[in-house]
């Protein structure tokens, strides 16, 4: 199933992933509002989906725009880019495709207001196009590290769900089992939302990939009794120095793989490395709703009044990082020079 898709008439539909796998629906927005809303209840999300949803929102919002001058079109369109921007502020791909889809417009030749506004319905398109493309070569080059029969542990979704399609982790792990590497996948439940028993066994058993679901709190387990050989995941963002935030609970894998002698890596498009961060410290991490830890499903699973902390997110120190791998190929440490020079190729 596709994670988006934009139809013609000026609608982009999202797969309603706070659904999955229960029920399957798309979601209609029509505007940059609708597509906002969606980014904050995580209808869509993973980092490079949402930067694509949101390049197909800002189109939206400037559908309706009659400004008088380029200058107060692209004065409103910066404004509808800030309000996008501002959904989530971990994953950086979105303020990248903002950024993309600004600079686009600012360096159009063109004052016409309806060729700029098919100006950026093209970047955006073009976006959500590179993303797979991306996906699929990232996936070649990270396929190369699996072993044979390997048993991979993922945590979250990062695979088609999670991006434009084919996926980043998951779309290294479908490369291993495309070159016939009958690999298998353990996959973290990933509190307190769920993306992995949600999404990322729905989509491994979909893939017709054999995976096993484990809570959090079993994977040091799983990995004391001989049962994952690595650990792969995507990021939502990368800081100069290789230092990667992703779902909550990352970072203790991360611990868990260093303590067990096994490869940890990361997987991810150059959208999510942002060269702007020295170091991870400086990556914001969104704090959710505590009643998504208080309670599931609208049911509580906590006593009335407790206070709950929802960081979504958490930081990988490089160090615990074998490798990170993207659409240009795998680099390993020193992070800072080699994403440096990974980037400015
Ligand atoms: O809160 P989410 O579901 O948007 O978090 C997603 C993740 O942490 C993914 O691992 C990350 O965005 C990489 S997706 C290719």
């Amino acid at each position: 199933m596709e994670t988006m898709r934009w139809l013609e008439e000026g609608c982009l539909e999202l797969l309603d992933q706070s659904k999955l796998p229960i029920e399957k629906t798309y979601l209609k927005c029509r505007d940059h509002l609708d597509v906002a809303a969606a980014i904050k209840r995580l209808a869509v999300r993973g980092a490079p989906a949402i930067g694509a949803a949101a390049a197909y929102g800002l189109v939206l919002g400037t559908m309706r725009l009659q400004a008088h001058s380029k200058e107060a079109f692209v004065a409103e369109v910066e404004a509808i880019a800030r309000e996008l921007a501002a959904t989530r502020p971990t994953a950086v791909n979105l303020r990248w495709a903002m950024n993309r889809l600004l600079h686009k417009l600012r360096t159009a030749e063109t004052k016409d207001l309806r060729e700029l506004k098919t100006a950026l319905l093209a970047e955006a398109k073009l976006i959500y196009q590179e993303d797979i493309v991306n996906n699929h070569k990232l996936g070649e080059y990270g396929q190369v590290l699996i072993p044979f029969g390997a048993r991979i542990l993922t945590h979250c979704n990062a695979g088609a769900l999670a991006t434009a399609g084919y996926g980043t982790a998951l779309g290294v792990i479908r490369a291993a089992q495309e070159a016939g590497k009958k690999v298998s996948v353990y996959a973290d439940e990933t509190r307190p939302l769920l993306q992995g028993a949600r999404l990322t066994a729905w989509e491994m058993l979909d893939a017709r990939i054999p995976v096993t679901l484990l809570t959090d709190n079993m994977a040091g387990y799983a990995m004391a009794c001989g049962k994952i050989d690595l650990v792969i995941v995507g990021a939502d963002r990368i800081a100069a120095n290789g230092d990667t935030a992703n779902k909550i609970g990352t970072y203790g894998l991360a611990v868990l793989a260093w303590a067990h002698h096994l490869p940890f890596y990361v997987a991810a498009p150059l959208s999510t490395i942002d060269l702007g961060l020295v170091t991870g410290a400086e990556i914001p991490i969104e704090e959710r709703e505590s009643t998504e830890v208080t309670h599931f499903n609208g049911h509580p699973v906590a006593p009335a009044g407790v206070k709950a902390w929802n960081p979504a997110f958490d930081v990988t120190p490089n160090r615990l990082i074998t490798a990170i791998i993207t659409e240009r190929g795998v680099i390993n440490q020193p992070y800072l020079k080699n994403l440096q020079e990974l980037m400015s190729i």
